[in-house]
């Protein structure tokens, strides 16, 4: 006989809990790791919440998990799987459903989350569920600076005019990983961005907030004045790179609805993967 009980997420420990997400993604189609660092990153950058998040014990040991991200109307499940030797007896989908119940009782209308699309087994548990596709996202890889187009110049920009440049420009909605929330949250954590504006005779036409970290650039935001983004997108990307970012820059879920999304397809960058965006209205 074999009992199964889900518990909050922050009643196991820290470390059991790394342990548990690494082996879950153990035969993931992407390599992935984590330390206790790196989940602590995960669950401030992004609002997990380990007391809504959910995890499931058989026999009293933890095979199964999901995460949950909240933002007031918005949730987002911020990494879910089950032990291999777990698989196949309803325990993913048992801690989804517990999750988004939680959810839903918290007053969350949205419930997002990405999947690779190459990711067989996850996509049915998905739907099943009720999450239908909105969106691709890219993840990409830049090795190369492109050229700056002519007459058009590059100088820092304050982070709160960015934020509000972004919020007046926007159309495609950010996916959560580098939506304002994150930005914030980096902040607050002390995490170094930098901020670029393009700009044309004087006038702003594009912001970008970025970053460099163990030799990689990495564009969190990118928003253009519509219409201006053949000008400001190579020219903000030119200038998020720099010597000490020899591993060149990384773009993580570059919606395809983003107005800047064929222009950088249109530089051939390296595609690292591609992912459904998924959503589950409650
Ligand atoms: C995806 C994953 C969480 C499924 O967990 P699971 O406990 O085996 O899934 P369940 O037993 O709850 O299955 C529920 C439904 O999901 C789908 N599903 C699960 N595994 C599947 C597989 N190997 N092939 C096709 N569909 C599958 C089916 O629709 C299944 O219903 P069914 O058993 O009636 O056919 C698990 O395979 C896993 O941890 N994978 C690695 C990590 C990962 O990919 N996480 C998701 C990241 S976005």
């Amino acid at each position: 006989m074999t009992d199964v009980t889900l518990v909050p997420a922050d009643s196991i420990e820290l470390s059991a809990l790394v342990t548990l997400m690494n082996e879950a993604y153990s035969d993931y189609d992407v390599p992935m790791h984590i330390e206790d660092a790196s989940m602590r990153f995960m669950l401030s950058s992004f609002d997990l919440d380990r007391s809504e998040s959910r995890v499931a014990l058989l026999d009293g040991a933890p095979v199964a998990v999901a995460l949950l991200g909240l933002r007031g109307a918005r949730a987002w499940i911020g990494g879910m799987g089950v032990a291999p030797a777990a698989r196949r007896r309803g325990l993913g989908e048992r801690v989804m459903r517990a999750v988004i119940e939680r959810a839903r009782e918290r007053g969350v209308r949205e419930v997002w989350l990405e999947v690779l699309t190459t990711n067989a087994r996850a996509i049915p548990l998905y739907e099943r569920l009720g999450f239908r596709h909105v969106r691709r996202l890219d993840v990409l890889k830049l090795a190369q600076p492109p050229a700056t187009p002519a007459g058009v110049t590059t100088a820092p920009f304050e982070l709160e005019a960015a934020l509000e440049f972004a919020k007046l420009h926007r159309r495609a909605e950010e996916p959560w990983q580098r939506e304002e929330g994150s930005v914030r949250n980096w902040v607050r954590d002390g995490l170094a961005l930098e901020c670029t504006a393009a700009q044309v005779g004087g006038r702003t036409i594009g912001v970008a907030i970025h970053r460099i970290a163990a030799g990689r650039a990495s564009m969190l935001e990118m928003i253009s004045v519509p219409g201006q983004e053949s000008l400001s997108t190579p020219a903000l990307l030119a200038a998020a790179f720099r010597p000490e970012a020899d591993q060149g820059l990384r773009w993580l879920n570059l919606p395809q609805d983003d107005a800047a999304s064929p222009i950088v397809l249109g530089l051939s960058p390296e595609f690292e993967a591609s992912q459904h965006d998924m959503r589950l209205t409650l």
